[in-house]
């Protein structure tokens, strides 16, 4: 195995170089280094897998011995509470954060007086595809990050609800054959490597790029049934290969996991949706906005993509409550324009 030269860039480098040019500041920084480190953490939990008593439901507090439930109406895994508490855990003390909020916590959560506080809001999905968990399928962490407003005593779910344009990062650790961080500072997307020995994440691609046409989709096809018109048209036109009227043959692929099927159009174009269905038609689809869509949309434009609900940008929907779905469109940009069209059309 090479040695790492000397022009490797360990996360840690790449950060105070962003800081140099002013991308970011100290506080921020050492924000991304409490949440990569937190992610490292999670990544040694999900390798050890059934050795670790990880895997499986988590049993409800108190309860029959059932499993617990979260404000999303899923049972949690171990691995979701986990994840969750390795978060809260390592930003506790942190002193970059003003509060928290999770999918797998009903609220946000201010940062407690006893604790230092600092200027930012972080925002995390702290296991994403969790179902993939027992079957030893990859899985990650999605984590997004906002200015948290001047001279609020105590923040509150509302402070929260910012759009995705105020995003200062976001970003993604996979947990698959290697442990990848994904992340954006707002001056693209770069992907960074965790090197176990050495135990730092190194800069393995500067400015991730999608292309902006592509041959691959990924969709769960069987929820087709309970799709809106647009969707049931352009996905009909895709299926119709080079005869029909997108004149070429496409390729299918569904992880289950956000960070897999994202990480695979970052690295070589595609498209995701998770489209609205009428299963419940409240929920707007299943992915949430604020920690799934909201972060993956600024990785995506950040490389060059594209990301819409089908309408309008993913960036500029206006949130409403902390845990509120959306239709989610991204990958490369000219796949998405034209999947967009179908449903700007149809109104
Ligand atoms: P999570 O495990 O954080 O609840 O997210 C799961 C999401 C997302 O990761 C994935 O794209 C989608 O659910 C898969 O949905 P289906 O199970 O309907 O395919
Ligand atoms: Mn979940
Ligand atoms: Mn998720
Ligand atoms: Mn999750």
């Amino acid at each position: 195995m090479p040695a790492l030269s000397s022009q490797q860039r360990s996360l840690t480098r790449f950060l105070i170089e962003a800081q140099r040019e002013g991308q970011i500041n100290a506080e921020l920084r050492l924000l991304i280094e409490v949440v990569a480190r937190a992610c490292k953490r999670i990544s040694v939990a999900v390798g050890k897998g059934a050795l670790g008593g990880v895997l499986g439901d988590a049993v409800a507090a108190g309860g029959d011995g059932g499993a617990s439930i979260n404000v999303q109406g899923e049972a949690q895994k171990k691995l979701d509470v986990l994840s969750n508490d390795i978060l809260l855990e390592a930003n506790a003390w942190g002193g970059h954060l003003a509060g928290l909020a999770s999918e797998e916590m009903d609220h946000s959560q201010p940062i407690p007086d006893a604790y230092p506080r600092g200027n930012y809001l972080l925002l995390f999905d702290p296991l994403d595809g969790s179902s993939n968990i027992d079957v030893n399928v990859s899985v990650g962490t999605i984590f997004s990050v906002l200015r948290s407003p001047e001279g609020v005593a105590e923040v509150g779910d509302e402070h929260f609800l910012q759009a995705g344009r105020e995003q200062v990062a976001a970003g993604y650790c996979i947990y698959g054959p290697s442990t990848m961080l994904i992340l954006t500072l707002g001056h693209g997307t770069h992907a960074f490597t965790l090197d176990r020995e050495q135990g730092s994440f190194v800069l393995t691609k500067r400015d991730m790029r999608i292309p902006e046409e592509t041959k691959e989709f990924a969709i769960n096809m069987s929820n087709q049934r309970h799709w809106e018109a647009p969707m049931q048209a352009y996905v009909r036109d895709l299926l119709a290969g080079k005869e029909g009227p997108r004149g070429k043959d496409f390729n299918m692929r569904w992880i289950a996991s956000m960070v897999a099927d994202v990480h695979r159009l970052l690295t070589r174009g595609g498209i995701f949706i998770y489209p609205w269905d009428r299963k419940d038609p409240s929920k707007a689809g299943k992915l949430r906005l604020m920690y799934e869509a909201n972060p993956m949309a600024m990785l995506v434009e950040q490389a060059g993509g594209a990301a819409t609900n089908g309408r309008t940008r993913i960036l500029d929907v206006p949130p409403t409550q902390l845990h509120q779905r959306v239709p989610v469109f991204l990958g490369s940009k000219r796949e998405v324009e034209e999947a967009t069209r179908y449903h700007v059309d149809h109104d």
